[in-house]
This record gives structure tokens, C-alpha cells and sequence, in this order.
């Protein structure tokens, strides 16, 4: 016999409530009833936003040992271990959704899993290391200030201190290109050079245009996305024409124009043959990034392996005391 007024509820009242309250802009928790396919759009979201995160420490890794200076490598380790923080976070949330941690890290390690095509590029430059801070993060604080309002609690939550730690690798980046377009000529050519190779592939970040990205009309209608993936991305380009001016280096979107009628940024032709090629695995650097977290996650199981014990012996000790 059902106890509570929840349980006598008809799948009909349970999705209008639930309507209600996406149309309210009201938060939905992991107690909540939710549609099924919100809950698996979430699971895909925020599980391939975790692993973009974690495969994207290792671009960046791979100049922890070889930053120019003392202060220069205490910050890259700095913002190297925030995301993976931001992988933590984002797979905790994840959980609440009824996946397993250990599902999400197998379907990444068995190459099943997508995350950001922009991690599949090899970083062979120091100056990789500011154009990723200002463009990759750049662009990714654009994908996720809106999402700290998305309409599943625990992932809004999750982006509001993810952004506020965005906000820093945007500042160090953009720094490590200041001191670089400000130093010796080589130093100015090596940070246009980056930023050529770093430019298109962060404007792919937002993803296809609004006429080919078909889940998006649903994501916005369930309040999980607030804006377009060509909203994002024009708010994005806005953001950095000013700030090519202040670093003194060239955009190398020579077709881009603002269109004052519109109000809009014409921009030059994406490749999106490229970004497709590196979806389906194809990047320049896929192989590796997958091998390393597999190799990775091999490497790293005597750790949680003294978790569970560790966590076991707590148990007993907490038993024998009650
Ligand atoms: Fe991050
Ligand atoms: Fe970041």
C-alpha cells in the first residue's frame, strides 16, 4: 500500500511536475523523478565533460618538466591539477544519475567514450601552454558559465567553482602570451605560431552549427544548454578580438569581419572534415591520449586498491568500537 502522495502519482503527473519545474527554473535534484532521456542526455554530458577534463591534463603534462622557470611550472602543476578536479567533480555529479564511476572510466579506456575533440592536438611548444589557457579555456568558460544554471542541480553546482578555477588558466594563459608577443622577436613568432595552430580548433569547441547539432533544440527546451553552439561561439570570438589587439599577434581568421547590420561575426570556413576526423578518432593525437589513461589507470590500481582496504578497516575498527 503506498505510503507517500510520491508513490500514488501517475507517470503523466510525475512528468507535468517535472515540467513545472524546468518551466518554474527550478533546479532538479537526483531525488526527483526525471525523464529518461533527460537522465541519459545528462549521463553523456556530464560523463564526456569529465573526461575531457581528465584527458586534457595531458597536453599540459607534457611541459610540467620542462617549463621555462620555477614559477612557470608551480602554476602549470597548479592548473594541470585543477582539472582534474574538475574530472572529479564532474564524475561525482555523474554518479548521482545512477552510473558508476568504474562504467564511465572503462567506456573512456576502451575507447568508447568521446570528450573533447580539442585534447587529440599535440602541444609541441611552450607557447602551447598559452594559447591553450587563453583559447581552449577561453572557449570553455563561454561553454560553461551557462551551464552553472543548468537545470540539473548537482552539474550547476559543479560548473560554478569549475569557472571560477576557468577564469584562472584563461588569465595565466593569456599571460604566458603577453610575456612571449612582448619578448624577443623568435619569442613573438612562436606565440603567432601557436595560436594559428590553436585558433580554429578552439572555435570547433562549441561544437557543429545550430542546423546540424540535433540534440541541441532538446537540451535548450530542458534548460540543460542556454545558448546555441553558434551564440557560444560568436560571444567567444567577441571576447578575443580585443585581446589578439592587446597581445600585438594577428587573428588568423583573415576573413573575420563584424557585421554591423547584424550584429554578428562573419567568420572564415571551419574544417569540419577535421573535427569529424578527430571524432571518430582519427586526431593527431588520439592513440596516445587513450593508451596513457589506460596505462594510467593500470599503473594507478594499487591505489584504490589500498582505498577499499584502508576504507574496510575503518569499518571493522568503527564495529569493534560500538
Ligand atoms: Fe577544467
Ligand atoms: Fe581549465
Amino acid at each position: 500500500m503506498p505510503t507517500t502522495t510520491e508513490q500514488v502519482l501517475t507517470e503523466e503527473e510525475q512528468q507535468a511536475h517535472f515540467d513545472a519545474l524546468i518551466e518554474a527554473d527550478q533546479r532538479i535534484e537526483p531525488r526527483d523523478w526525471m525523464p529518461e532521456k533527460y537522465r541519459k542526455t545528462l549521463i553523456r554530458q556530464i560523463s564526456q565533460h569529465a573526461h575531457s577534463e581528465i584527458i586534457g591534463m595531458q597536453p599540459e603534462a607534457n611541459w610540467i618538466t620542462r617549463a621555462p622557470s620555477l614559477k612557470r611550472k608551480a602554476i602549470l602543476i597548479a592548473k594541470v591539477q585543477d582539472e582534474a578536479g574538475h574530472g572529479l567533480y564532474l564524475y561525482s555529479a555523474a554518479q548521482t544519475l545512477g552510473i558508476s564511476r568504474e562504467e564511465m572510466t572503462d567506456a573512456l579506456i576502451e575507447g568508447r567514450a568521446r570528450y573533447s575533440s580539442i585534447f587529440n592536438y599535440h602541444t609541441p611548444s611552450w607557447a602551447d601552454m598559452g594559447a591553450i589557457g587563453w583559447l581552449v579555456d577561453g572557449a570553455a568558460i563561454c561553454n560553461q558559465v551557462p551551464l552553472c544554471r543548468a537545470s540539473y542541480g548537482p552539474y550547476g553546482r559543479a560548473m560554478v567553482r569549475i569557472c571560477k578555477e576557468e577564469s584562472f588558466h584563461q588569465r595565466q594563459g593569456f599571460e604566458i602570451l603577453y610575456e612571449l608577443s612582448h619578448g624577443t622577436p623568435e619569442q613573438k613568432q612562436m606565440a603567432q605560431e601557436s595560436v594559428n595552430r590553436w585558433y580554429w580548433p578552439s572555435l570547433m569547441m562549441f561544437g557543429p552549427s545550430d542546423d546540424a547539432s540535433p540534440n541541441s533544440a532538446q537540451s535548450m527546451a530542458w534548460k540543460i544548454k542556454r545558448f546555441s553552439n553558434d551564440e557560444l561561439r560568436q560571444r567567444f570570438v567577441g571576447m578575443c578580438v580585443p585581446q589578439f589587439e592587446a597581445l600585438g599577434l594577428e587573428c588568423p581568421d583573415k576573413d573575420l569581419r563584424y557585421d554591423e547590420e547584424t550584429g554578428k561575426w562573419i567568420l572564415g570556413e571551419i574544417d569540419w572534415d577535421e573535427f569529424n576526423a578527430i571524432l571518430d578518432g582519427r586526431g593527431p593525437a588520439n592513440t596516445d591520449r587513450i593508451r596513457n589513461r589506460r596505462d594510467a589507470h593500470e599503473e594507478g590500481a594499487w591505489v584504490r586498491e589500498a582505498a577499499v582496504e584502508y576504507a574496510r578497516k575503518q569499518r571493522e575498527r568503527q564495529r569493534f568500537a560500538a
